[in-house]
């Protein structure tokens, strides 16, 4: 029997153990994804602002000092809430945001991935998040609008980024939506210090990336650690198999994990990503204070051999 954790009992993000990214900053591995705070459909402005700062504020104040984020999350929404929860930042606070998409009107998310564009987008983050240099500064490849697939070179909108690094606007770079060819081509032009992909119980599709990331010293941050959008969720009946839930992943095995540790399914799902590989990032996403700490509080749920052997019935 491992740990016990109760869903209710606040755990210091530190728990989880810590990743030093780039060289040169320590950030614990369970961060948190800030792009729920803008409200449904990620367009803002959220329901209940004092909440979505009071979010923000509980999780540095539970330990975490690691945010990812977008300026297109909302769009600026989201930036705004963050600054306004913590500037001026903390020196040990990091930062991520990304780039390569921009939003509609339509609430669409096509991409913008031309140099210009991203000129201007890291200008947008610095602006809106308060900052003379952005921490780190993934590049998002984004297919739709006219953008670039997981076989295209990323060559071009890679090599606007490293010059705004050079410039001393960025201080790290990574990638997001990435194949590990992307990456390769994307490290002979500078180094990259994290990628960022969707990875969860039930998608384990970049076990390769993974592994190559942890060998090079590289952060792998896992997006949609919930499975919130995953498409290989356990379908209600007659649920149409392409459409994506908008609920976090939930099934039998994750259940059964979860009684025999007091926790609940999603926690052992953020356990179970924490558990997989040290240099894997967990950033959930939540606009709750209730949920927020007890994806923090998975940080100390410790799994066990039969708790493994269960979760990996789950491999798609
Ligand atoms: N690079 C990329 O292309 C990319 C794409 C998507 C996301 N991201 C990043 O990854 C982060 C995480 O992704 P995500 O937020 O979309 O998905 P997620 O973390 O898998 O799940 C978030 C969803 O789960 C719910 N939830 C969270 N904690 C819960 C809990 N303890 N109990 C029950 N429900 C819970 C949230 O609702 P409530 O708000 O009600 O808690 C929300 O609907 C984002 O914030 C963003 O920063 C990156």
């Amino acid at each position: 029997m491992g740990s016990t954790v109760g869903v209710g009992t606040a755990v210091h993000a530190g728990a989880a153990g810590e990743f030093l990214l780039g060289g040169d900053l320590p950030i614990r591995r369970m961060g948190y994804g800030a792009m729920q705070l803008a409200g449904p459909g990620v367009w803002g402005p959220p329901k209940d602002r004092d909440t979505a700062i009071a979010v923000v504020r509980r999780a540095v104040e539970l330990g975490v000092n690691h945010i990812d984020t977008s300026d297109y999350y909302g769009p600026h929404v989201v930036n705004g809430i963050i600054r306004e929860a913590l500037h001026p930042y903390t020196d040990d606070l990091v930062i991520v945001t990304k780039v390569g998409a921009r939003r509609t009107p339509e609430k669409d998310w096509p991409a913008a991935l031309k140099p210009a564009e991203l000129v201007q987008a890291v200008h947008d983050n610095l602006d809106h998040l308060g900052l003379e240099r952005l921490d780190v500064v993934n590049l998002r490849i984004v297919e739709e609008g006219g953008g670039l697939g997981p076989t295209d070179s990323i060559e071009e909108p890679f090599t606007a980024l490293a010059e705004l690094r050079e410039q001393g606007l960025i201080r790290h770079l990574g990638l997001s939506n990435i194949t590990a060819a992307q990456l390769a081509e994307a490290r002979a032009i500078a180094p990259v210090v994290c990628v960022q992909n969707e990875y969860n119980v039930v998608r384990r599709d970049d076990d390769a990336l993974l592994e190559a990331t942890a060998a090079d010293g590289i952060a792998f941050m896992s997006f949609f650690p919930l499975g919130t959008y995953t498409l290989r969720h356990e379908k209600p009946a007659g649920a149409d198999a392409k459409v994506p839930l908008a609920t976090p992943l939930r099934n039998d095995a994750l259940d059964t994990v979860a009684a025999r540790h007091g926790a609940t399914a999603y926690q052992v799902a953020l356990a179970w990503l924490l558990h997989r590989s040290p240099n894997l990032v967990c950033i959930p996403g939540t606009s709750s204070l209730a949920h927020l700490e007890q994806n923090i509080a998975a940080a100390g749920l410790r799994l066990g051999e039969e708790d493994l052997r269960d979760l990996d019935a789950l491999k798609g």
